[in-house]
């Protein structure tokens, strides 16, 4: 991502991290279950204790307690995000669940670089935002170990919604910082090129996606 886009990109969540949470919740109102997607996210990890998993974009850390529950007492869970204030609030969660098992890093995804033989790395809403998915989903297989999973949970357009009426989508995912360009990423089909087998699974009429792939082994390529 470009200096610009970044500080864009903080700008937004700055302002947005005191009300993330409940602004996530609105989304209900409109059929939107965001937390049973993100559940069913983590579960697609299919984490064992002692693995290491990344929180790739974490925000203010929903996934953390289920992710930490997940790998238990001797697995490792790390929390990426580029916007202090979203991990300020990710904080407050580990500490107001006695997380003992998670650290939380303040960096560009297109920059970190993900702990060798990760078991799972999961990134909910997040890639769409960046440019340069394409490069944090290369990074990610790259350290994965063979069988980990990459899962990532993120709208996309149906294919059922015209050509002509995404425009209408504009104000939708503005508050988010996200753009009309943003919204024809498909950081899915990334997820399905490096994986050795990916399933999709939609939800919210086609709107919202899991994608599951799973790694291959590496050591022979
Ligand atoms: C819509 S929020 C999703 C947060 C959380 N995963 C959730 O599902 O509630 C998107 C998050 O991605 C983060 N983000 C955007 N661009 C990023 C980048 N290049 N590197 C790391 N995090 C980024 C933002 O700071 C924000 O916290």
């Amino acid at each position: 991502m470009t200096v610009d886009e970044n500080r864009r990109m903080v700008d937004v969540y700055r302002n947005l991290a005191g009300k993330y949470d409940i602004v996530s919740n609105r989304l209900y109102v409109v059929g939107q279950r965001t937390m049973a997607y993100k559940h069913l996210a983590v579960q697609q990890l299919d984490l064992k204790p002692g693995d290491t998993v990344v929180d790739a974009g974490c925000g203010t850390g929903h996934n953390l307690p289920l992710l930490s529950k997940a790998v238990g007492p001797t697995g490792r869970v790390i929390g990426v995000d580029l916007t202090d204030a979203m991990l300020a609030r990710a904080d407050d969660r580990v500490r107001q669940h006695g997380l003992t098992n998670v650290t939380l890093q303040e960096a560009d995804l297109t920059r970190f670089v993900f702990p060798k033989d990760t078991a799972g790395i999961i990134a909910c809403f997040s890639l769409t935002l960046i440019r340069e998915f394409g490069t944090v989903i290369q990074h990610g297989f790259d350290a994965l170990a063979p069988g980990g999973r990459f899962v990532a949970l993120d709208y996309k357009l149906p294919r059922w919604w015209p050509n002509f009426a995404v425009p209408a989508i504009g104000p939708m995912v503005a508050p988010f910082g996200g753009t009309l360009e943003m919204v024809r990423r498909k950081p899915f089909e990334e997820v399905a090129r490096h994986a050795e087998t990916m399933r999709m699974l939609e939800r919210y009429f086609g709107w919202v996606y899991v994608a599951v792939g799973v790694a291959g082994d590496r050591s022979t390529v």
